[in-house]
């Protein structure tokens, strides 16, 4: 898909983090933009950034979890623009702690939301879209969709699921449906709110706290999750450089997206040993420390 002109796009997630920027993003390239958060103060702040673009953005409060929300949504989209072009699915959760310590709630919310939100979503717009002379559906995984690293447990089913899953699809639509993009995304550490958003319990948090604090990942060692959630969002990839690089991975066609020199080199770590990949991590990691790319995107200036 060359162009985003007088597309029809719907993100979810909106209003956050990567979400947020490719609705901006895309909106500046002239499509018309529905965005879709289950957080309605977030998005009505992405709905007036998006005001300054000369598009039209409809919005919808809703729950990507639940299958109801997400099975009335395409035909919302198609009474109020008549198509739907582009569909990222982008609304992502996390929790944090081991396994054994992990309660069912916070399992079965990331697996609602990760997992079953894009499987859902995607089912659901697919009938509308299959029959476009161009669209995409892109699915946001994560480079932890590609490797795994201790208390991401949940995390990681839901990530490698939704890459399995994107992957499986697209070669299907290769050979049935060329004209239906499918694209898995799997950004690296993007500086967002998702570390602030994580739910578990506090007895989870202390245990987080103390493992980080045992790694020495920061100079300041944090004391609660609010602490967690800021070093985060200090730390990573501005989201408006991710949300370019998925969107000129679309432009591309690009069947799997990955953002950010981290990803690349955690995705190279599993190629090259793929049963030791994350000994090799103490190597990459000065450099993945080194080349992050905390700037805004200059054109958003
Ligand atoms: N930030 C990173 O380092 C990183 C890395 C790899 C993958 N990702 C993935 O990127 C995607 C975007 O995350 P982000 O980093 O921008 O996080 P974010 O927290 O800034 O934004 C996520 C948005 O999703 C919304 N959301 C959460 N649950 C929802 C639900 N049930 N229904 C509808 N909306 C819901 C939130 O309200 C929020 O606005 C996620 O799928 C995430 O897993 C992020």
């Amino acid at each position: 898909m060359k162009s985003f002109k007088d597309k029809v796009a719907v993100i979810t997630g909106a209003g956050s983090g990567i979400g947020r920027y490719l609705s901006i993003l895309l909106a500046k390239d002239g499509a018309n933009i529905v965005v879709c958060d289950v957080n309605e103060d977030t998005l009505n702040e992405t709905i007036e950034m998006l005001s300054q673009y000369n598009v039209s953005v409809s919005s919808h409060v809703l729950d990507v979890a639940n299958k109801g929300d997400i099975e009335a949504l395409p035909g919302k989209v198609i009474e109020h623009y008549g198509k739907i072009d582009l569909v990222f699915n982008n609304a992502g959760v996390a929790t944090g702690g081991h396994f054994k310590d992990l309660d069912e709630e916070y399992w079965d919310w990331v697996m609602g939301v990760n997992l079953h939100g894009v499987v859902n979503s995607t089912r659901a717009f697919i009938p509308h879209m299959i029959d476009r002379p161009e669209a995409a559906i892109i699915n946001t995984s994560s480079i932890f969709g590609m490797v795994a690293a201790p208390g991401h447990t949940v995390y990681h089913a839901t990530k490698f699921a939704v890459r399995g899953f994107t992957e499986g699809l697209a070669l299907e639509m290769a050979v049935t449906n060329p004209n239906l993009q499918i694209h898995c995304v799997h950004p690296g550490h993007i500086g967002t709110n998702i570390a602030s958003s994580a739910k578990m319990s506090e007895e989870t948090i202390n245990t987080v706290i103390e493992e980080r604090n045992n790694l020495n990942f920061t100079r300041n060692n944090p004391t609660s999750l609010e602490e967690i959630g800021i070093q985060f969002k200090d730390g990573g990839m501005h989201p408006s450089k991710a949300a370019n690089i998925i969107l000129n991975g679309v432009r591309k066609n690009k069947s799997r997206i990955l953002v950010g020199l981290d990803a690349k080199l955690l995705d190279l770590s599993q190629r090259l040993f793929p049963k030791h990949y994350h000994k090799t991590w103490i190597l990459f990691m000065p450099l993945m420390l080194l080349f992050r790319d905390k700037k805004p995107l200059k054109s958003l200036d």
